[in-house]
């Protein structure tokens, strides 16, 4: 099976969580492509799709809703699992609200979107980024769970093994 795993970092800490996921998805035996979703061309090929992204102002970046926007119909046609990193501990399991992670999102319909926390480190942020994080009350630190990410990768690879 191969898998396209696609996510969007602004400053890192999705990046870390895809890395992760990869890993798992490749411990499993799963042949995975792992690239940021402005990089991707094409997704022939692939037999499902896991897609992140950072959440800025309670959405995701515009790179991530681009990709899913290009790609609607092979995302609609194929498995797609969803995961977003902030801050803001956004609810697990299916999206509610389409101004979260865009209403482009919700119509691909994922077998499962998980929300884990990020990061707020002021040091690497420009001005606007550090005063609109503190403006909405975030907390500095790392709050990276890997262990989290790992549990979930495992089961998506789990569940894709064992043919859904
Ligand atoms: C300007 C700014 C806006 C943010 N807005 C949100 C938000 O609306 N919801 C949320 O959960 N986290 C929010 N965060 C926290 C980020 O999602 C968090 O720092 C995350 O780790 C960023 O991931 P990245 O390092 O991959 O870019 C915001 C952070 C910044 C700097």
């Amino acid at each position: 099976m191969k898998i396209l795993l696609t996510a969007s970092s602004r400053h890192g800490a999705t990046d870390e969580v895809a890395a992760v996921i990869a890993e798992q998805l490749r411990a499993a035996g799963l042949e995975v492509d792992h690239t940021r979703p402005e990089d991707v061309a094409d997704v022939e090929g692939y037999d499902a799709f896991v897609l992140g992204s950072a959440v800025y102002m309670t959405r995701w970046t515009e790179e991530a809703v681009d990709f899913t926007r290009r790609f609607s119909s092979a995302l609609r046609d194929h498995p797609v699992w969803a995961f977003s990193v902030g801050l803001s501990g956004l609810p697990k399991g299916k999206i509610a609200d389409p101004y979260r992670i865009g209403p482009v999102l919700l119509s691909i319909d994922p077998e499962d979107h998980i929300t884990f926390p990020g990061r707020f480190d002021p040091g690497v942020l420009n001005v606007r980024e550090r005063t609109i994080a503190r403006m909405g009350g975030a907390t500095e630190g790392d709050f990276l769970d890997l262990e989290a990410v790992r549990a979930w990768g495992a089961s998506v690879a789990a569940t894709l093994c064992n043919g859904l």
